[in-house]
């Protein structure tokens, strides 16, 4: 999926920048008396409702804030498309300023700008925000998921997301080994944090030989007490093994760290593995296997998806366990058309929307309510500091 352009975000107006990225609407709203600035953006509801998290960090400007949005709101409607969401792409940043906040009566301002979007645009937890922001924002619209589970939430997405990336897992080895088993095969964890430490306590319940590092001691150790060895975080892409899997920041694969990896395949968590479109290309020239990251860490939008329907484990699961024939599909199209699994996840994803556009406008049933205990007007909840 080519980003938006770093060149363009310094020179390109805020609709030249809307254009470029092919976003429907662009919302903002900036209100003094809660200091709420936020950006939503709707990429895509050529599938159904967008839907994607809020984030909340300081930007530098407001140009980088919408570059931001746009880029995550656009690879919000690649991963619902392939995750076989009837869900488009959306996201929101709130700009964090250095004045201090009651953060109740924020989030409840900026759920009042996701209501007035009418359901084009379903909030949920992202980097800086938590689940008592997503309950405060549902005492205002309806529109937000991610919820505690006292009120039909599926709460922290982490481990349907490890889930997730075991069942990719399983596809890489049927592809690379011509064997699902797991067993005996070395994995390197890099990040245990909470999808990382998930993920490395099921492969260890798979037979795995696992490997983990973090920038965080007591994150290893936690990941150490499962039989996994420790190893240095800077070194761990170089560390021999079957499978390196990011489970930390993104941009980890380059044109640094690519020539020193020593795994036969990558498949992780992490979003926006590849630091450049050309990394895909740079991996396949090392014959090194690449499970494109937003088909792999889907598990939590597909968990958080079946909210919509009132939230039933087993069924959210039974989905997520999708991710492995999905990513099956996608190695067997990009072989066959000669092209990187990344460039093939992105052809399938936009087959599915150029298929859905044919249909015409879908079905207006009218925007889900994902907050079954929703009561407007209610008290916004407790008031925190940002
Ligand atoms: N949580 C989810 O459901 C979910 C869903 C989709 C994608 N992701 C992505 O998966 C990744 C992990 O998410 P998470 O929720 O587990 O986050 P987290 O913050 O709980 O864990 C990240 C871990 O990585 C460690 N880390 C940071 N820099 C590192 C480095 N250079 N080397 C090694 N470790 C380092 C941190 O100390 C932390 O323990 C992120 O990129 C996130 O965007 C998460």
């Amino acid at each position: 999926m080519a980003g938006l352009s770093l060149a363009a975000m310094g020179v390109a107006s805020m609709l030249d920048l809307i254009a470029a990225a092919g976003a429907e609407q662009v919302a903002m709203a900036s209100d003094d008396r809660t200091g709420l600035r936020a950006i939503v953006a709707i990429h895509s509801t050529t599938l159904g409702p967008s839907l994607g998290g809020a984030r909340f960090r300081p930007y530098r400007s407001e140009h980088e804030a919408l570059v931001d949005v746009l880029r995550l709101a656009r690879g919000m409607t690649y991963k619902h498309a392939l995750a076989g969401n009837d869900l488009g792409g959306g996201k929101a940043v709130l700009i964090e300023g250095p004045a201090e906040v009651d953060r109740g009566r924020l989030m409840a301002s900026f759920g009042r700008l996701v209501d007035r979007l009418g359901g084009r645009y379903l909030t949920a937890e992202d980097v800086g925000t938590t689940r008592a922001d997503m309950d405060v924002i549902r005492t205002v619209t309806p529109h937000v998921t991610g919820v505690s589970e006292k009120f039909g939430g599926s709460g922290d997405p982490s481990p349907a997301t490890a889930w997730g990336v075991l069942q990719a897992m399983h596809a890489v080895a049927e592809r690379q080994w011509d064997d699902p088993s797991l067993q005996g095969r070395h994995v390197v964890v890099a990040g245990v944090g909470k999808v990382g430490l998930a993920l490395a306590a099921h492969l260890a319940a798979h037979g795995a030989r696992v490997t983990v590092a973090d920038v965080r001691p007591e994150a290893a150790h936690a990941a150490a007490a499962l039989g996994a060895e420790v190893v240095d975080p800077q070194r761990a892409h170089a560390v021999p093994c079957d499978v390196f899997a990011p489970c930390a920041l993104g941009a980890t694969l380059n044109d640094q760290t690519i020539p020193q990896l020593a795994c036969q395949a990558v498949c992780g968590a992490a979003n926006n593995q590849l630091s450049t479109a050309d990394d895909g290309a740079r991996l396949a020239a090392r014959g090194i296997l690449y499970a494109p990251d937003y088909v792999v860490n889907a598990g939590g939008v597909i968990n958080i998806a079946d909210e919509l329907k009132g939230y039933d484990h087993d069924r959210a699961y039974a989905r997520i366990e999708s991710i492995r024939a999905t990513l099956s599909r996608v190695f067997a199209w990009a072989d066959e058309h000669a092209v990187t699994p990344a460039e093939a996840a992105d052809r399938l994803a936009e087959q599915r929307l150029a298929a859905a556009r044919r249909l015409g406008p879908r079905a207006e049933s009218g925007p889900p309510n994902s907050s079954p205990g929703f009561s407007p007007g209610s008290s916004p909840g407790s008031s925190r500091r940002a």
